[in-house]
């Protein structure tokens, strides 16, 4: 067990003396209705995401006192239902000699009436450093809960950053674990001394000793300088390997973003502990906002993933007004059709939906349909489309267009930034937009495709209009908690 901190009690208390004397500022134009965000502050990554006696945990990356950024502490949500999200308050402090300067990402794995999460530990040493080869210690951490994740305890050291092999950078961390037959295997995003990314693998019989076990996926030709936030599973019995990588170049509609999250299907040889891509890397959202995913399976067995609505180093802003900044995804059911992944929005918002409309539609040239609402879900089947655009508060559009197949999302001034993305599209089926006051989400095609956005549009327009030539069938709810 770690030696208690006396800087802990401070640091806890200087927390809540803040959280208590807050003031909550309900004008704010932008506040995201249906989705997480910092209690005040910064946030990044999800963590430890789990589903323990019915209650869903999800622990992230919090800057509490600034909402550019800054110390990361692991923030805490719980929910019983992933509509409704309960504030914990702070779950681990970076109080400790092997995380002082962060307690950054990692996951959580359940175990009988224990939850073991596995966490990185950033320290940075003082002098003339470049942080990457010199300077910097990633330590991987093991906490536990007995309390169902509702205190965490932090045990020990299990992998010192000076224990990892030394073709490695200082850049090794955010692990996840997974247990096949009795041996526990651990992931770790990492970043070699060539400037490579790359997972790497551990094992272990016990949680506590951890063996390095060599490259589990990497590097690869023209796939980054680093990878972070890896994770893998089983899924529909295909093998699954999620990773954020950084370095990518733009190809085409492709890898836009200055970094990418995407995954690879493929084998695992367990003779090797290798994984053995059957895939090409695909990215997991087309978007502007999407990064550092993790998933978890929950109590019924589905694969649930949340993502980071944001980027770190993006050339584009978000307003930082209201002393907050980011947001989490809605939560997305993740299956494997047909050698693809496919992401789905979590059902479970649906107990959110009012005022159903719902509009056999026959647009022609000319004329329009239009909605109203600024936290609303519009779902579009259609029969055909020749061309489409659905215009939301007057400057984000979607549209499709037949005959050059590409589906574009363009936002103007209320991109903040952020321009225009596409994708190539041979037939438009379906899509389902998911509106909140400065977040958009839409789901292509049953969930083959993701489009992320932050927006911020002029908080008076209001109005979503469709306008093209298509038929098909047309269903608006506003969305209300
Ligand atoms: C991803 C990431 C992780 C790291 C964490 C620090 O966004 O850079 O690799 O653990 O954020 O906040």
């Amino acid at each position: 067990m770690s030696r208690v901190n006396p800087l802990h009690d401070e640091m806890k208390k200087r927390y809540q003396d803040m959280m208590t004397s807050l003031q909550h500022d309900d004008t704010d134009p932008y506040a995201l209705a249906f989705h997480v965000t910092p209690p005040t502050g910064w946030l990044n990554d999800p963590n430890g995401a789990c589903q323990v006696d019915g209650v869903y945990h999800l622990y992230y990356q919090y800057s509490p006192y600034d909402a550019l950024g800054g110390l990361k502490y692991w923030g805490h949500y719980t929910s019983t239902d992933l509509v409704h999200f309960k504030d914990e308050g702070l779950a681990l402090l970076p109080d400790q000699p092997y995380d002082l300067h962060g307690v950054y990402s990692g996951s959580a794995f359940v175990e009988g009436d224990t939850i073991h999460y596995f966490y990185t530990g950033n320290v940075k040493h003082l002098g003339e450093h470049d942080y990457i080869t010199s300077g910097r210690e990633q330590n991987t951490v093991h906490a536990v809960s007995y309390d169902a994740g509702m205190t965490i305890e932090k045990k020990q050291v299990v992998i010192n950053s000076s224990d990892y092999p030394s073709f490695l950078s200082n850049h090794i961390r955010d692990p996840k674990i997974r247990k096949i037959g009795d041996q526990y295997f651990m992931v770790l995003g990492a970043r070699d001394l060539k400037s490579q990314g790359l997972v790497v693998m551990y094992r272990s019989d016990n949680l506590t000793d951890w063996e390095y076990h060599g490259s589990f996926l990497g590097p690869l030709e023209g796939m980054g300088y680093m990878w972070e936030c890896p994770d893998f599973f089983s899924l529909n019995n295909q093998e699954v390997l999620i990773l954020s990588p950084q370095g990518l170049a733009e190809d085409g509609l492709q890898y836009q973003n200055v970094y990418q999250s995407g995954y690879y299907i493929g084998d695992i040889d367990w003779e090797s502990v290798t994984f053995d891509p059957k895939s090409d890397f695909i990215e997991l959202d087309r978007g502007f906002d999407f990064y550092a995913p993790q998933t978890f399976e929950d109590e019924s067995g589905r694969r649930v993933m949340w993502a980071w609505m944001g980027l770190p180093d993006a050339e584009y802003q978000n307003p930082v007004d209201y002393g907050w900044q980011h947001a989490m995804t809605l939560p997305r059911v993740l299956t494997v059709e047909n050698h693809n992944l496919i992401q789905r929005p979590h059902p479970n918002y649906q107990q959110l939906r009012q005022n159903e409309d719902q509009r056999l539609v026959n647009v022609t040239e000319g004329a329009y349909e239009y909605f109203t609402g600024k936290v609303a879900e519009l779902h579009c089947t259609f029969d055909a489309v020749k061309e489409l655009e659905i215009s939301i508060r007057k400057d984000v559009t979607l549209s499709y267009d037949n005959t050059t197949q590409r589906l574009t999302l363009a936002l103007g001034a209320s991109g903040h930034g952020r321009d225009q993305r596409q994708i190539k599209l041979e037939q438009l089926s379906e899509l389902q937009l998911f509106l909140d006051r400065s977040s958009l989400e839409v789901f292509v095609n049953d969930g083959a495709y993701v489009m992320t956005t932050r927006m911020y549009p002029e908080p008076t327009e209001d109005k979503v209009e469709v306008t093209g030539e298509l038929q098909g069938v047309i269903s608006h709810w506003l969305l209300d908690k």
